[in-house]
């Protein structure tokens, strides 16, 4: 059966039918269809289409097929088109001829999009809590790195040094701004497209707004014409997926990199690293390598479905069909990755001895040109001072650090022998104490700002 039969006198060949059918794919808003049915069946009650006993009959149907979804025991037919069609047909077999009435002053093009955004709506939260538990996680590194240094890099190259903490928390910001981002997409799939029938709207007298919010909805769709065909939603959703797994794959990156024998700075717990099948001492991050994969995966989702939407007549199109598959396969992927890093990252083991034998005086050569800054001298003039410096030291094999004062005070006369205790890096950090910075006493600050987002403050 399927709920478009009466034109037709041939049957749909076979391979057009496997090629129309989405079933496999929107099975998974089984129970959103149910959802929305009742919800649709108590508006066609209201508006006099459903007896009481015909709508008791309808709404007894779809409570016992609800059930068959829980429980899966829903068998599904060979003629099942749809997910739409699948529950009518099904309701048709409990209900008899009243389940007939249900699709009155409906449409498959309102009721989908229903369904989606109502998966989606529920979707969301469960992201949400897993982007949570991750910055949990990082928080909780933070705390544990103390006064931990690292040395931090621009372009990959020794840049100057920071707390450990403070490259934690780098992570966290990121992460906060996906689930605000996440936040906001709510309102707007939060709009209800049910009563926008195929495209026109629908001769019944339903009140769309008392069944938006009946169905958990903030507001009903304005243009039943944008209404079917509106997937910015699910385009929105894939955006803040992709931004998201890019933000991950960052975080990845610097693991994999850190946990080179070259860099040493983290070990990974035995549990979420891997072994060679060839290289018995091989330790590898596949954890971490698969999320920076992942995320490529993630951008093609996006980048496919904005190609799909380019160019399509308003209204509803079969394209649209192509919108579930990528919006199902992100939220799967990140509720897949994201416990993993959880887990990864709370599991891992910093080097805090490699990261500070990573360190080297010419980190500190900011703070000597900030060293003369403090006696007087124009910065222009200081990183000239600074950079002089870092030849003459190099060029004899010394740090910094070893640099002697007679050569300091070759290059200007307000060097004095405290200009040693200015390239310690412990100092360095402790100087950049503004708000954001990398002092100890800026990054407690920071961890409470981080644990108030966490708590929803
Ligand atoms: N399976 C369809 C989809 O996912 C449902 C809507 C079908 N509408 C139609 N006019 N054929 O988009």
């Amino acid at each position: 059966m399927t709920l478009w039969g009466g034109r037709f006198s041939g049957k749909l060949d076979e391979t057009a039918w496997a090629l129309n059918t989405s079933l496999p794919v929107d099975q998974r808003m089984a129970i959103q269809d149910v959802d929305g049915s009742l919800a649709w069946a108590h508006a066609l009650l209201t508006a006099g289409i459903l007896s009481p006993d015909e709508h008791v009959q309808i709404i007894s149907g779809l409570a016992a097929i609800r059930q068959e979804f829980i429980s899966a025991s829903f068998s599904f037919a060979a003629g099942d088109e749809d997910i739409h069609t699948a529950v009518e047909r099904r309701l048709r077999e409990l209900a008899g001829p009243a389940a007939g009435k249900l699709h009155t002053g409906r449409s498959r093009n309102d009721q989908v999009a229903t369904d989606f955004r109502m998966w989606l709506l529920a979707a969301i939260p469960e992201l949400d809590t897993a982007l949570a538990q991750l910055q949990s996680v990082l928080i909780e590194q933070a705390e544990q790195a103390g006064e931990t240094l690292i040395p931090g890099y621009t372009h990959l190259q020794r840049a100057q040094p920071l707390l450990l903490a403070h490259w934690w928390l780098s992570h966290f910001w990121p992460l906060q701004r996906d689930r605000d981002r996440l936040a906001d997409l709510i309102e707007r799939v939060s709009v209800l497209p049910l009563g926008s029938g195929a495209l026109a709207g629908t001769p019944i007298a339903v009140d769309r707004e008392a069944l938006a919010a009946a169905l958990g909805f903030n507001s009903a769709a304005p243009n039943s014409l944008d209404a079917v065909s509106d997937r910015d939603f699910a385009a929105e959703f894939l955006f803040c997926a992709a931004l998201n797994a890019v933000h991950l794959s960052k975080l990845a990156e610097q693991i994999v990199l850190y946990t080179s024998a070259e860099f040493g700075f983290f070990e990974l717990s035995d549990a979420f690293s891997t072994g060679s099948s060839l290289m018995p001492q091989k330790k590898n991050p596949d954890v971490f390598e698969l999320t920076r994969g992942k995320a490529g995966t993630l951008l093609g989702l996006l980048t496919g479905f904005m190609a799909v939407l380019k160019g399509l007549p308003s209204s509803y199109d079969k394209d649209l069909q192509e919108d579930k598959a990528p919006v199902f396969a992100a939220a799967d992927t990140l509720a897949m990755i994201l416990p993993v890093l959880s887990g990864a990252l709370g599991s891992i083991t910093p080097r805090p001895a490699r990261m500070r034998a990573a360190i080297d005086s010419f980190m500190m050569a900011t703070d000597l040109a900030d060293y003369l800054v403090g006696k007087g001298i124009p910065f222009r003039e200081t990183h000239a001072l600074a950079g002089k410096a870092v030849r003459l030291a190099v060029d004899q094999g010394l740090g910094l650090d070893t640099l002697p004062l007679d050569q300091y005070k070759s290059l200007h006369p307000a060097f004095e022998t405290d200009v040693y205790a200015s390239l310690d890096p412990v100092e360095s950090v402790k100087r950049r104490k503004s708000l954001g910075g990398t002092a100890p006493s800026a990054v407690l600050h920071q961890i409470q700002q981080a644990k108030n987002k966490l708590k929803g403050e």
